[in-house]
């Protein structure tokens, strides 16, 4: 099982919790379950490690580029992408739309690159099988993260190139480099697991556990995915059924709305699901400098769950708003497990 979890092509995904997946898996161990709900699947990484333990998974998650790496890793279990049809997908193609090259110009990337990236659009969009577009599109949205600098596109031009080997690369080899560790990730684990994309909050099951791992709220700090990963995203669903709001220099579009992002959203939200999922064993990650607080939680789901046990995991935040702390030891945010059974 720890080989197959090192085969997750890691990420800098905002609230990825690859690097304490095995604890996780430590705290739940134990537990006897068959099907696991992850409803906030993010990069996936706690799907896979539950389908690595040979658990039937369905993960979801509202972003279209969450929904493609759990489909490609999670739901797949045999499809993978050969060297023909990678060529083929890196083929200029006569009926490119251009609208990368067009929309993006001047700001992420390379006109060279831009055009590498409506083509490898343009030829997904002729795939016809399910797993490979998803491994495709996956590869794609990851080419373009890590040949990003801080993998985000909340900023325009080139100012954080820290002269990373990864951002001295193009797209098309950052591409074929991504297909090929999903490719080595693919792997099937006798059940039938599925990948969802919609919102979290109308989401109807009753399986064995369902883990909660949603945007974590604080007045200090914004925890929007669209505004950081829009271009990617946008990537994922190809700008379709979004509103590119013109006169922002990133060319972003709006974010999703979510209850996450306000205090009584979240505390409401997190008290929905906890009624709607009482009969599953409820798993929460939440952190310390977020709110609801502990105490706050572990009441809410005291009222569904005889017992709840919070695992408290040392975490130290590397990314995003909490950045600029690193190095400095007040950097200490405690990332509780909330498990109720
Ligand atoms: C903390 S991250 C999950 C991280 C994930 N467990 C991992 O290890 O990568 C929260 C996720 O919630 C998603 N999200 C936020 N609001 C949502 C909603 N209302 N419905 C579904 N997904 C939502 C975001 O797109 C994001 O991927």
């Amino acid at each position: 099982m720890l080989d197959q979890i090192s085969k997750f092509p890691s990420t800098r995904f905002m609230g990825s919790k690859e690097k304490i997946v095995h604890h996780i898996w430590e705290a739940l161990r134990d537990y006897t379950f068959h099907s696991a709900l992850d409803l906030f699947s993010g990069s996936g990484v706690v799907s896979y490690m539950l389908k690595a333990a040979g658990k039937q998974v369905i993960t979801n998650d509202y972003m279209h580029m969450c929904g493609a790496i759990a489909t490609a890793l999670v739901e797949n279990g045999e499809i993978r992408l050969n060297d023909a049809s990678i060529d083929a997908l890196l083929r200029p193609h006569p009926t490119i739309d251009g609208f990368v090259q067009g929309t993006f110009a001047g700001l992420y990337f390379s006109d060279e690159d831009n055009r590498c990236i409506d083509t490898i659009r343009a030829n997904i969009a002729r795939l016809e099988d399910r797993y490979e577009r998803a491994i495709a599109l996956s590869a794609l949205v990851r080419a373009c993260i890590k040949r990003r600098p801080r993998g985000i596109f909340a900023y325009v031009g080139d100012k954080y190139d820290d002269g990373r080997k990864d951002l001295s690369l193009c797209i098309e080899e950052h591409f074929r480099a991504a297909v090929a560790v999903i490719n080595d990730a693919v792997f099937d684990n006798g059940q039938s697991n599925v990948a969802w994309c919609g919102d979290a909050m109308s989401v109807r099951g009753t399986p064995d556990l369902v883990y909660i791992d949603p945007p974590y709220f604080s007045p200090l700090s914004d925890n929007e995915y669209v505004r950081r990963y829009h271009f990617v995203e946008g990537l994922a669903r190809d700008w379709s059924g979004v509103d590119i709001q013109w006169h922002t220099k990133t060319r972003k579009f709006k974010s999703y709305p979510t209850p996450f992002s306000s205090r009584d959203g979240a505390r409401s939200a997190l008290g929905e699901l906890f009624a709607r999922f009482r009969q599953s064993i409820i798993v929460v990650s939440y952190s310390s400098n977020a709110l609801p607080h502990r105490d706050d939680i572990v009441e809410m789901m005291s009222r569904y769950k005889q017992q709840v046990r919070v695992h408290s995991l040392d975490y130290r935040y590397s990314f995003g708003n909490q950045g600029h702390k690193v190095g400095n030891n007040n950097n200490r945010a405690e990332e509780y497990l909330f498990i109720g059974a």
